[in-house]
């Protein structure tokens, strides 16, 4: 994403209030969105700290551009070459896990959770924990460990907002008040690349074919898993823990346009959702606006252009990652955290060629099956008993990758 921006056009922000923001994954796709946001309305985001892992010269240059009080890299070694790129312009530098913790949970208005994977479970929670606001990226949270995540909201008494565009269009048309007189909430998907592709030839993806996605411009393990569909899988346990509703209730809808981005269906048969452009700076700036809305010059829908809204049933047989979550969300407890480690340790070994893409959802079924007598449906205790699972899973698939 280009960060050269200019201030909206609209310029006035009418009444929303100046807003101290932190953003954790500044480097990515999300936490790009969400800094273009800041560049375009000078003078309403104070941006507290910004977090990545490794790309040390890019958050230096988000840092600048932004006027951030402290830039973070996780990797240690990657400190030297911040604290070169950030020379002489007086924001403050650090490294390691406890100065990503520390800057979370740092005083603001709102922290983007927008680190990948379960990496960013101990960061966002430590923003909770302090009480900041969460506008929530970071869907391995929940599907790591959703029921802790939760109660910690809860616990402290935060704000939690969905950044996932699904999620944001449910939390658009989610009537508080009539929650009970929901019957269903439903998430579409686009289907991904390979939506029509015969079996056989999806044995035969390459990295490359699935890093193309037909709707979204985004970070690497989340292409691949919404090419696999795993993705939406993950997105159904995210929608269970945020919207505290039954399992049962959960649908999945296939919808290739990518426009209609979730819907909730009420008792009296009305179906309410929500439309847009597949561009994440929509929903960031829902939460950065939340309860009131912000000027954004994304793409505007144009549905006669568009034409026609398609819609049909997921396939689970040829997506049978999509399968393995519902079934991982059904066992509950440690089903979920091992669904995650593993998934990610696939993506990763597909990505640098060792696995194939079919492989994938095998792999993750194969972790979730040695796996399942000793943490399926376990409730986690704490965050150390997640990380001790997602530890073990990760294990035990690279052992399955590296035995084929
Ligand atoms: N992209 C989307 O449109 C989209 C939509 C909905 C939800 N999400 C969710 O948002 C999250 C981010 O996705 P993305 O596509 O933006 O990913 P991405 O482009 O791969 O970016 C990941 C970010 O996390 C940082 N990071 C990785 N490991 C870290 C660690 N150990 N400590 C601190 N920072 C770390 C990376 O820093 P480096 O650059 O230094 O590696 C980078 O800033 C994911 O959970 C994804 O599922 C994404």
């Amino acid at each position: 994403m280009d960060t050269q921006v200019e201030p909206t056009a609209a310029g006035h922000e009418y009444d929303l209030p100046p807003m101290r923001l932190t953003v954790l994954g500044a480097t990515g796709s999300v936490g790009q969105s969400a800094i273009d946001i800041v560049l375009r309305n000078p003078g309403r985001f104070d941006v507290v700290a910004v977090v990545a892992n490794s790309n040390a010269e890019e958050l230096a240059i988000l840092a600048r551009k932004t006027s951030a009080k402290l830039a973070v890299v996780a990797r240690e070694e990657c400190l030297g070459q911040l604290r070169d790129a950030l020379a002489g312009s007086g924001i403050e530098a650090a490294a390691g896990e406890a100065a990503v913790l520390d800057a979370a949970a740092r005083p603001t208005d709102m922290v983007i959770g927008a680190i990948v994977g379960a990496a960013g479970l101990k960061p966002t929670l430590a923003a909770v924990a302090q009480g900041n606001s969460v506008a929530l990226a970071n869907k391995e949270c929940l599907v790591s460990a959703g029921a802790l995540f939760m109660a910690e909201v809860r616990r402290s008494g935060t704000t939690l907002l969905p950044v996932d565009s699904e999620h944001s269009a449910i939390f658009q048309v989610f009537e508080n008040g009539n929650a009970e007189q929901i019957e269903k909430i439903i998430l579409t998907a686009s289907g991904g690349p390979f939506r029509t592709m015969p079996l056989d030839a999806m044995h035969k993806v390459t990295p490359a074919q699935a890093l193309k996605h037909p709707n979204w411009d985004m970070g690497s393990r989340i292409t691949i898993d919404s090419a696999t569909m795993m993705n939406k899988g993950f997105e159904v346990i995210e929608a269970f823990h945020l919207f505290q509703i039954g399992q049962d209730q959960l649908e999945v809808l296939v919808h290739p346009q990518s426009a209609v981005h979730g819907l909730v269906q009420y008792r009296d048969g009305s179906l309410l959702a929500q439309l847009g452009s597949p561009d994440m700076r929509t929903p960031i700036a829902h939460c950065l606006a939340w309860p009131k809305r912000m000027s954004v010059p994304v793409e505007r829908l144009d549905l006669a252009k568009i034409g026609s809204l398609t819609f049909e049933a997921p396939d689970q047989v040829r997506f049978p990652a999509l399968r393995l979550a519902l079934e991982a969300m059904k066992r509950g407890g440690g089903a979920t955290t091992i669904l995650n480690a593993a998934d990610e340790v696939a993506v990763a070994a597909f990505l640098a060629g060792q696995i194939g893409f079919m492989d994938i959802p095998a792999v993750v079924e194969s972790c979730l099956e040695a796996l399942d007598a000793r943490h399926g449906g376990r409730e986690l205790m704490d965050v150390d008993d997640v990380l001790a699972v997602d530890a073990e899973a990760r294990k035990t698939c690279g052992q399955w990758i590296a035995g084929r």
